[in-house]
């Protein structure tokens, strides 16, 4: 099985950009399921029900999210129909929708799990509790990929330690910066400290520089809009075989090439 993972999508640049990745990596990759985090897709922040329509159309068969999923309130019932979008698994217990989803493909079933950090993020419940009794629930057939949503990168690497040889891929997303530190645990568990994002390149994480740096040097709230421009995409490309993390691959597109 060949899973394409795409770091979070920023915006319309990115649902632009995310498009044409998805099409030129199922055309020439041989790519059985696309997963992206679509948590900034609408707007730059958050995800819309009309949004996520789109981004099935061009592909995408699971959605994760993050901190900024209860943005646009229309998201929660397609979150509690349960069929592909997820909200992260560790949001007490009466937030619409779930983190874990399976998707069936020609080459078998894979599990998506959806956890959000706690360090430098608001109060969740334990992530590292909440992969334990997802992982135990899920098919011992099936491939497991874990999108571990999360700020700090030592919290990323301690989940990498907590699930290597019970999961096949733990891919971290959040900061919109890709990390350079692909490997395989154990022959098993494929890692990424984070995959990145689909986005503008002349951006910080996406938004215009103007008004981050506008933030940033006089402390004042200022509003962030989508930057503009050519960009690319982020993802990470995983083989798995036979319960196991053959090829933990980062995979980047980039608009024009
Ligand atoms: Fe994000
Ligand atoms: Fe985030």
């Amino acid at each position: 099985m060949r899973i394409l993972f795409l770091g979070d999508i920023v915006g319309r640049p990115g649902r632009r950009i995310a498009r044409q990745a998805v099409a030129k990596a199922t055309a020439s990759l041989g790519v059985d399921v696309v997963v992206a985090n679509v948590e900034n897709a609408s707007g730059g922040v958050g995800i819309a029900a009309k949004t996520w329509g789109e981004l099935c159309a061009m592909g995408i068969h699971v959605g994760t999210t993050g901190n900024h999923v209860w943005k646009h309130r229309d998201i929660e019932p397609v979150l509690a129909r349960r069929d592909g979008l997820l909200r992260p698994a560790n949001y007490p217990e009466p937030a619409p929708g779930t983190g874990m989803h399976l998707h069936s493909t020609p080459a078998g079933p894979v599990v998506v799990i959806n956890l959000l950090g706690r360090t430098f993020m608001e109060a969740v419940d334990c992530p590292f509790a909440a992969a334990d009794a997802l992982v135990a629930a899920a098919p011992a057939d099936a491939c497991i990929v874990v999108d571990f949503h999360a700020e700090a990168t030592s919290e990323k690497w301690a989940m990498a330690h907590f699930l290597r040889g019970r999961v096949h891929a733990v891919v971290g997303t959040h900061t919109h910066v890709p990390t350079r530190d692909a490997t395989i645990l154990d022959g098993v568990t494929g890692y990424i400290t984070d995959v990145g994002m689909c986005g503008p390149r002349e951006s910080c994480l996406g938004m215009d520089p103007k008004a981050v740096l506008a933030r940033f040097r006089t402390g004042r709230p200022v509003r962030f809009t989508v930057a503009d421009g050519p960009g690319a995409a982020h993802g990470v490309i995983i083989d798995w075989a036979e319960g196991r993390c053959v090829g933990m691959s980062p995979w980047e597109y980039t608009e024009g090439l």
